[in-house]
């Protein structure tokens, strides 16, 4: 095999998703612990906010600017590259995480067995099924009562309509938590709580009617286990790895991430079964990893926040072929070349200069300016990656110049950043003015926060009483601009210059539906 191929298909590229407080910062963790990435606890920073204050999360976002590689964590593993992608940990900045889904191969999301599938859990979840990404589930917390396996297993199934396979199943919880049977490699695993992972007692055992099981967990877990294994077995499909990857079934593995208790076997199943780099649809075309022309896109950027350091950092995601330092690449929106002198990767919790990257390998590039989030780097060739679209923002608000003295400082910082994808603007065609669409409250604070540390340009906010803005299109020129006509009042263009229908309220959306069939309304800018 190519040096290149298998360089292809030693990536690994996945988020760990979750609801708040599931345990997402702390199964990270003990991830990039077994990766001998960090050596001790407490090295990744929660990037969640306890209390949703604007001075919070600039705290947070500082001392993430000082160690940008937060946002990607490489490590390697049984010879393999890991790339683990951060999302942030708000829900008020769930845009953020959408688009970070995009640039991964697949997913882990994580469960609190007490809380069950949440309502992140949902959003997140579903993301991920319409781009069909495999996912595996990790239920957590299983040294705390929670909620009965066999139940969790239909609430995830219902709840999120998809097709579990546990792949562990616990042997009791909480108090009586004694460890889990791992029934991909038909182990038992037991719990020691007053042990670390090494000491973790792995016995493999074939034969569950073996009388051993009851010298291990006494002799009613071992009656419950058997029952239990045997109802799995008739109810739930056997793990099938194409179905897996075609994101029809979801492995399950239950354990104790901050116990570091099952997060071998599920980061061992995890390399075994997980996607190497997958194709990405392009507009004109699909891209195959296994090409040798290098194409990538971005898919967040990150701003440093002291006024003293005022680069960004972009994040590219490699597509296909070798990424290289110095070398030129066409920037299809600016149409011109740009290289790169100081890419930087993040291995073992360090930022390195990097001299080349593969697919599926995620490369920070400094930037001042000239990225875009869903920009694309090709060596020539005309692509515009899909997937990246923007959701129809749930909170409005007009967004006026506080300062006339600065209005320049006021345009260049609202542009500058909506291109880093905070919010969404709309400019609405009938008098002009900006409307800022967000998914939280916090975004708005931010935004005007920011607005003075860096641009030093002031904003003021007003209400505007808005539903839903949706993206409209039609193939009847005549259709459409009849519609623009009628509705000229409600129309605004987002900051790519799409058309935008501004609905008040859900009446007003539904009978512009209903009087204007031949306009298709989407939620997302890609339709
Ligand atoms: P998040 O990133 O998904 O928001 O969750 P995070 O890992 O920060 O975990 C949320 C809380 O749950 C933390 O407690 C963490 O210690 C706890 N936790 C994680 N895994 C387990 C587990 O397996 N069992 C139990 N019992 N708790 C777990 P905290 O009190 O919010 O923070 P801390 O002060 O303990 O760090």
């Amino acid at each position: 095999m190519s040096n290149y191929l298998s360089e292809l298909r030693r990536r690994r590229t996945f988020a760990i998703v979750a609801h708040p407080d599931a345990g997402k910062t702390t199964l990270t963790e003990k991830l990039l612990l077994f990766g001998g990435a960090i050596q001790t606890a407490g090295a990744v920073k929660s990037n969640k906010i306890k209390k949703s204050t604007v001075s919070d999360f600039m705290e947070i976002e500082r001392q993430r600017g000082i160690s940008v590689s937060t946002s990607v964590m490489g490590f390697e593993y049984r010879d393999l590259q890991i790339n683990i992608l951060d999302t942030p940990g708000h829900e008020d900045f769930q845009e953020d995480t959408y688009r970070t889904l995009t640039a991964v191969d697949s997913a882990i999301v994580v469960i609190d067995v007490a809380n069950g599938v949440e309502k992140q859990t949902e959003k997140l979840t579903k993301v991920c099924r319409m781009r069909a990404t495999p996912i595996i589930f990790f239920v957590n917390k299983l040294d705390r009562e929670g909620k009965d396996g066999f139940d969790l297993l239909d609430e995830i199934e219902q709840k999120l309509d998809l097709r579990v396979c546990p792949l562990s199943w616990p042997i009791g919880m909480g108090q009586r938590f004694k460890g889990v049977y791992n029934m991909y490699e038909k182990k038992l695993v037991l719990f020691n709580p007053h042990g670390k992972q090494e000491e973790e007692e792995i016995i493999v055992f074939e034969d569950l009617t073996s009388p051993d099981l009851e010298k291990h967990i006494g002799e009613s877990a071992a009656r419950e286990l058997r029952s239990d294994v045997e109802v799995l077995e008739t109810v739930y499909p056997p793990f099938n790895k194409e179905d897996y990857l075609a994101g029809k079934i979801c492995p399950i593995f239950f354990g104790s991430a901050v116990n570091n208790f099952g997060v071998k076997e599920l980061l061992d199943c995890f390399v075994e079964i997980a996607p190497t780099p997958l194709p990405r649809h392009a507009e004109e075309r699909e891209v195959k990893p296994e090409e040798r022309k290098m194409s990538g896109f971005v898919f967040k950027i990150f701003a440093n926040m002291d006024p003293k350091h005022r680069d960004r950092i972009a994040f590219l995601r490699i597509c296909s072929g070798k990424f290289e330092r110095n070398k030129n690449y066409r920037h299809i929106r600016l149409e011109r070349e740009f290289k790169f002198p100081n890419p930087t990767m993040f291995m073992a919790s360090k930022k390195t200069l990097l001299e080349e990257a593969y697919p599926g390998d995620v490369v920070g590039l400094y930037d001042s300016g000239n990225f875009k989030i869903g920009d694309t780097l090709t060596e020539g060739e005309l692509l515009h990656f899909k997937g990246i679209p923007s959701f129809s923002p749930e909170q409005f608000r007009y967004v006026e110049n506080a300062d006339p003295m600065k209005q320049k400082q006021f345009v260049k910082g609202l542009d500058q950043l909506m291109d880093e994808g905070v919010a969404q603007m709309f400019t609405r065609q009938s008098d002009g003015r900006r409307i800022i669409g967000t998914v939280g409250q916090l975004q708005f604070e931010v935004i005007q926060h920011r607005l003075e540390s860096e641009y030093n340009a002031k904003c003021r906010y007003e209400a505007v009483s808005l539903h839903k803005a949706c993206w409209v299109s039609a193939e009847d020129p005549k259709a459409m601009a009849e519609f623009l006509d009628r509705r000229k009042r409600d129309i605004a263009k987002d900051s790519e210059g799409q058309l935008v229908f501004l609905a008040e309220t859900p009446w007003i959306l539904q009978t512009a539906q209903e009087n204007f069939p031949k306009i298709k309304f989407s939620f997302t800018s890609e339709g």
